[in-house]
């Protein structure tokens, strides 16, 4: 099939291919001109495993292309994939106005019918607005469908939970719509569940909010045990091998970040108030969780009288392992709360420090996790990176001015580090101090 995906950031570019791997012929577009110059040299301008050799492949054996054009897309592909940005409003709503441009460019080079799916995370009923909005600027009379198919895909396993997914949640209006997504998505052999549009955009909220509410859960557990003296992952064991709540998104440590949990919970509060009802479950899910990331900086408060000129070591900026995506990491907002109180933060990242330069000139970043830590008054673990596990314990403990470890994602057994001289502070768990 003749695939178009507009918009090649993580979720548009995995899914264009995966579905090029699949066999379909796919065209990318994208109005990022370095993006699009670095995809059509064949170079993935984000790091996710195993995409570059899959966008190299794809490319050089034809089924895999990229433009700067809507109107090529819109040409080429029976399915157009509405795969753009939506970020979150200052307000906490969802700002749709990237959909919005798009769907208008889409109606206005529609000549025949097209089948248009949102695949960007969008507020419940916004398939009958881009409907509304393509309908006002379609030229000719022409027929479309709008369908509504969320992506559940995570950075750093995204190939993965793209070919192998839990599901396929395909919210469609009419026979033809739902069709052509189900013989598009057959191959995967996964659940396949077909609903309306609205219910398959609740779905893709819905799914986060739980997936952070377990979160927010967890952590506030983890904060009872710091204060009981219980330990955190005993608890949590504990309490997931009850089939009925599971272990996973069930780890302690300094909360969710990244691009869709913490913008699609603001965004879920906004869309219920909008429908007139106040989801305080989730307001209370954001409050915790706005809390629990600034952790670390309590740590330390606790242990100088002043964090001005302590050296700090970060390890790990990126939200979580394996990207090289910081949008909502916790490390940045650390990062910036100690620089705002005199703090000099050395930083290591294996894929997220030219990112984080980007973001934040100020931070020194470093070739490796020990070149980061010596001379340090602390070191944070921001991210649950492996190579962090894998540390020569001994040697850091010689480089560090402090040997204070504060542990963010809970990555050590608290009595190893213990018994090689490490001051460290844990989420949830019996630690040294
Ligand atoms: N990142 C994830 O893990 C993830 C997972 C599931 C769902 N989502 C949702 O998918 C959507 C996309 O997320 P993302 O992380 O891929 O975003 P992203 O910012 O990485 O990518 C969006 C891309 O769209 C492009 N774009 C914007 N306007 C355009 C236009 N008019 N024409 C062509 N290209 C345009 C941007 O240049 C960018 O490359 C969001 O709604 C997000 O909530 C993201």
């Amino acid at each position: 099939m003749n695939i178009s995906i507009i918009g090649c950031g993580y979720v548009g570019l995995v899914t264009g291919a995966c579905l090029a791997e699949l066999g379909h012929q796919v065209l990318g577009i994208d109005n990022d001109e370095k993006k699009l110059a670095a995809l059509q040299r064949m170079e993935s301008p984000i790091y996710e495993p195993g995409l570059e050799e899959m966008l190299h492949t794809n490319c050089t054996e034809g089924r895999l292309r990229f433009s700067g054009s809507i109107a090529e897309g819109v040409k080429h592909g029976q399915i157009i994939f509405i795969c753009v940005n939506t970020p979150p409003r200052p307000d906490g709503g969802v700002d749709l106005s990237y959909v919005e441009s798009v769907s208008q460019e889409i109606a206005e080079n529609l000549t025949e019918y097209r089948l248009i799916v949102e695949k960007s995370t969008v507020p419940v009923r916004t398939s009958e607005w881009v409907s509304r909005t393509i309908r006002e600027y379609v030229r000719e009379d022409v027929d479309f469908d709008i369908a509504s198919n969320p992506e559940f895909l995570r950075e750093g396993t995204a190939i993965d939970d793209f070919m192998r997914p839990d599901r396929v949640v395909i919210g469609a209006e009419s026979k033809r719509a739902s069709s052509l997504l189900v013989s598009l998505y057959e191959p995967l052999n996964a659940p396949l569940l077909l609903t309306d549009t609205k219910s398959a955009e609740l779905i893709k909220h819905s799914a986060n909010a739980f997936l952070a509410l377990k979160i927010s859960f967890i952590n506030s557990v983890a904060n009872i045990c710091t204060l009981s003296g219980a330990d955190i992952k005993k608890v949590t064991k504990g309490i997931g091998l009850d089939k009925r709540i599971g272990q996973q998104a069930m780890e302690a440590g300094i909360g969710y970040g990244g691009m869709c949990l913490p913008k699609d919970v603001s965004a879920y509060i906004d869309i219920a108030k909008d429908l007139g009802y106040d989801f305080e479950l989730l307001r209370a899910t954001e409050a915790v969780n706005n809390r629990q990331r600034l952790w670390p900086v309590e740590m330390l408060r606790q242990r100088f009288p002043s964090l001005k000129d302590l050296k700090v070591a970060i390890l790990g900026l990126a939200f979580k392992p394996n990207t090289d995506d910081l949008r909502f990491a916790a490390s940045m907002e650390i990062i910036n709360l100690l620089q705002k109180e005199g703090a000099h933060i050395f930083a290591y990242d294996p894929k997220a420090m030219t990112n984080a330069c980007r973001c934040n000139p100020f931070i020194t970043t470093c070739d490796t996790p020990y070149d980061a830590c010596t001379d340090a008054d602390a070191a944070i673990i921001c991210t649950e990176w492996s190579e962090f596990r894998f540390m020569d314990m001994h040697r850091l403990h010689r480089l560090m001015s402090r040997p204070l470890i504060i542990d963010g994602r809970n990555i050590f057994e608290p009595e190893r580090i213990i018994k090689h001289g490490f001051e460290y502070c844990c989420v949830g768990r019996p630690c040294s101090v």
